[in-house]
């Protein structure tokens, strides 16, 4: 796909099979953050191209021999796509580098690790079983199956494009479902690569269809599209919210993973070296531009100097500059609104009375290039109330805020609209599991944190999301149950009257 013309690869987008320019034949440039320059030229979508994508996947799902497949062969296919991964992780890493800015040090285990949701989805395809319903009533036999719900809408966000995509294109097609992806105009790139893959794997023509363009012109067609059954969205609660609106006027299902400001809280008796890496993992890695940011430090009156001073003192040995390079700690902000968003907020903190401990301006150091870098950045003297503490800012920007006890603690970590994730650090078992019972998010870590498995459910309490990803139970967010009745009686019985 990537014939360059000038300097820029060429994308096309993924539909029914083929590769397709867009209805309108426009295109947009996707760039580079670290070098703060366009790199690829994307096809720009919109309606046309939208309903195009949703009626290949919808013919894909009515006729032809995807839904002719066994659970069984659906399973195997995954899993030759997962095998193919595993050969192209190198490759897919450094599309998700050039595009997204991310750390080729975290990213090339990161795209062999993605092959996992698709081993495992492909593995449950053919585990998802009906019941026989023992029946009250004489000679009936009532048993249920699950069915695909038709063309799923997925509209994936920049900050992990492969990842969120194989969150949710896993088990849409592991329950025979077809799908129509979004990818995010900042990071086109790395899903139209994994297209190849797709189409190498033997999925029939329209299974997976990818349009490449900006929200509202492409995405929200997805959206309103009648034909579309759901619409699984990653992004921001602001987008969230729109997108469940529209749905909601086609009764469409929805799973919504949103935004978070998650409470990292270190108390007086933990093992304060470990603490501090995983406040520094939970802030900084990814250049903090993850839902699960670990964007509010809650600490310990008690050893709130000796904490802060330990994690600036850390903080201040991360290594920034090209992504491409290894022993890159922290990479450049993916995108210049993005960029201009987390300056701003450095701006409200510092006007909200906030102390920059650390950081608190964009990066100027040589290493970082012409890029959208910003200096890890540490704020104490937060108050909960304050902007910084409250709104998910989605870069390098940490809010320390100092607590009492337990109750304040959980007070502290609770009084947010969002409930993604929380860190607690203790050595205390009964302080660990009484946090983890009370803390009003869909993940707790405990001395961890940015743990992530598809063994395991994620998804967020409050503003943070609708629904799970990963694990067993949430394969059928993307199903629907049937209830089949089979009368064994040689006679009917009175007709007027409810069975
Ligand atoms: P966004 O939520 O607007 O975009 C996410 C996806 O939705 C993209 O593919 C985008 O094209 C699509 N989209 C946008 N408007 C749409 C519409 N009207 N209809 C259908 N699809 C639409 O996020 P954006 O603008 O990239 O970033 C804005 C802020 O969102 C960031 O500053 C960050 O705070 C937050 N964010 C949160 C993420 C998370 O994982 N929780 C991921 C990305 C951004
Ligand atoms: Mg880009």
């Amino acid at each position: 796909m990537d014939t360059p013309t000038g300097t820029l690869s060429r994308y096309k987008m993924f539909i029914g099979g083929e590769w397709v320019e867009s209805a309108s034949d426009q295109h947009f440039e996707s760039d580079n953050p670290f070098t703060g320059k366009p790199w690829a030229l994307v096809p720009r979508g919109n309606a046309q191209d939208a309903d195009r994508a949703v009626r290949a996947a919808h013919r894909a799902y009515t006729s032809g021999d995807w839904p002719k497949l066994t659970a069984s062969r659906r399973g195997a296919l995954l899993r030759k796509l997962a095998d193919l991964i595993g050969e192209k992780a190198k490759h897919l890493a450094e599309i998700e580098v050039r595009d997204n800015g991310k750390l080729i040090a975290e990213m090339s285990a990161q795209t062999a690790y993605m092959a996992q949701w698709y081993y495992y989805y492909g593995g449950l395809a053919d585990k998802i079983e009906g019941r026989v319903i023992p029946a009250d009533k004489p000679d009936t036999f009532n048993y249920t199956r699950y069915e695909p719900l038709g063309v799923v809408a997925a509209i994936i966000p920049w900050n992990s494009p492969l990842l969120l995509t194989a969150w949710k294109l896993a088990p849409a097609l592991a329950a025979g479902n077809t799908v129509v992806l979004k990818p995010s105009e900042y990071t086109p790139a790395s899903a139209l690569e994994f297209m190849k893959l797709v189409e190498q794997a033997g999925l029939p023509p329209g299974v997976v269809n990818v349009v490449t363009g900006f929200g509202p012109e492409v995405g929200m067609p997805l959206v309103e599209h009648p034909l579309v059954a759901k619409v699984a969205f990653t992004g921001s609660d602001r987008t969230g919210t729109l997108i469940y609106q529209t749905a909601a006027k086609g009764l469409k299902r929805v799973t919504m993973e949103l935004g978070g400001k998650s409470p990292n809280i270190v108390f007086d008796d933990a093992h304060l070296e470990n603490a501090v890496k995983g406040v520094i993992s939970g802030i900084f890695a990814a250049t903090g531009q993850t839902c699960i940011a670990g964007s509010r430090l809650l600490v310990q009156k008690t050893i709130h100097d000796e904490f802060v001073e330990k994690l600036v003192a850390f903080a201040k040995t991360a290594r920034m500059g090209d992504p491409m390079s290894l022993d890159t700690q922290v990479g450049p902000v993916t995108n210049p609104p993005q960029f201009k968003k987390i300056l701003d907020y450095i701006d409200i903190a510092k006007g909200e009375g906030a102390r920059a401990v650390l950081g608190g301006a964009r990066a100027a150091r040589p290493e970082c290039g012409s890029g959208w870098f910003v200096e890890p950045t540490i704020f104490t003297g937060v108050k909960n109330s304050m902007r910084i503490a409250q709104e998910e800012v989605f870069g390098p920007v940490l809010a320390v805020i100092p607590f009492e006890d337990e109750e304040q603690a959980v007070a502290i970590g609770n009084d947010v609209v969002y409930g993604l994730a929380a860190g607690v650090w203790t050595q205390n078992m009964r302080r660990a599991l009484m946090m983890a019972d009370r803390l009003q998010a869909g993940t707790v870590w405990i001395n961890t944190y940015r743990a992530v498995s598809y063994l395991s459910p994620f998804g967020g309490y409050k503003r943070s999301g609708i629904g799970r990803e990963s694990g067993q139970e949430m394969i059928k967010d993307y199903m629907q149950v049937k209830s089949v009745w089979i009368s064994t009686a040689t006679e009917v019985p009175n007709p007027f009257v409810l069975r």
